[in-house]
């Protein structure tokens, strides 16, 4: 059997400064679309609202089988300064790790640890005139912030609640096409994404519903582009045997474990 060893994961960080954009539903369902290629994949929370945490306890208290996702209450974790190391140690046997970060400053400290830790980000915009200009504001200041300028990773749009192309999305196209920056995918507005997030789920799993199934090919451009730009970690496509009921973990709890590990 082909397997091609991962030697560290791909850290996919959901941002923008915007609330209510839709970056725990893109988290969510990025985390279900890679895990159900049976992909190993975590899913921290950075948000003290913790949706995304109460997302994996449905997830994890279902009937149904599903692809096993490790959830970390990431906001529960150590102080900053000590943020960088607990994510490398607690990164370890995941293919990837998607980041749901809450709506932050760049001028944060906590916004620059997430930038520092992050492979490529993805930022959900919303088609109105006030989200499209906060969107724009937080890409320019991501581009122009040193930490982003000493390491530039790849960063995609992805047009959220979208109904139909508008004038004021259009603009957004033309402010990313001169910094450089392309959209990547637009998901619909659509019922099935409250619909999946109170069933534990991504739109990906379910198959029977015909809304889901026509963002399907959203997703999967999503993924498609996010393997491509970060190809050293992308190398292993290949269905996994699923580990049974693995849990949420509380970061609190596993970071106590991990300085008693390392005293
Ligand atoms: N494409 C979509 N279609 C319909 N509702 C959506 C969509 N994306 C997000 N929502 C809803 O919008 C609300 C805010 O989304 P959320 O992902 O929590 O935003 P954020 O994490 O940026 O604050 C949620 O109720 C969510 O279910
Ligand atoms: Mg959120």
């Amino acid at each position: 059997m082909d397997s091609t060893k991962i030697s560290s994961p791909r850290h996919i960080l959901v941002a923008n400064g915007k609330g209510g954009c839709g970056k725990t539903t893109v988290a969510t369902n990025l985390a279900a679309a890679y895990a159900s290629t049976g992909q190993q994949v975590a899913l921290w929370d950075y948000d003290p609202q913790a949706s995304t945490q109460y997302w994996a306890e449905i997830r994890h208290a279902r009937e149904e089988a599903c692809a096993p996702i490790e959830a970390l209450a990431s906001f529960k974790g150590p102080r900053l300064r000590e943020t960088l190391s607990f994510s490398r140690r607690a990164s370890e046997g995941c293919d990837v790790i998607v980041i749901d970060a809450p709506s932050l400053s760049t001028a944060s400290a906590q916004f620059e640890n997430l930038v520092r830790m992050s492979d490529v980000i993805v930022v959900p915009v919303m088609a109105s005139s006030i989200d499209i200009r906060a969107s724009k504001r937080f890409i320019t200041d991501l581009l122009t912030h040193r930490i982003y300028r000493a390491r530039p990773r790849p960063i995609g749009v992805v047009g959220n609640r979208i109904a139909t192309y508008s004038a004021n999305y259009e603009k957004l196209e033309q402010f990313l096409a001169c910094s450089g920056i392309a959209t990547i995918s637009q998901f619909r507005d659509t019922p099935v994404y409250s619909e999946a997030a109170d069933q534990g789920i991504g739109v990906i799993e379910m198959s029977d519903n015909r809304a889901a199934r026509r963002e399907y090919r959203a997703w999967h451009t999503l993924t498609s582009w996010i393997d491509e730009q970060t190809p050293r970690q992308s190398t292993n496509t290949q269905a996994r045997p699923r580990a049974a009921g693995r849990k949420v973990q509380h970061g609190a709890e596993q970071i106590d474990q991990t300085h008693k590990n390392n005293a």
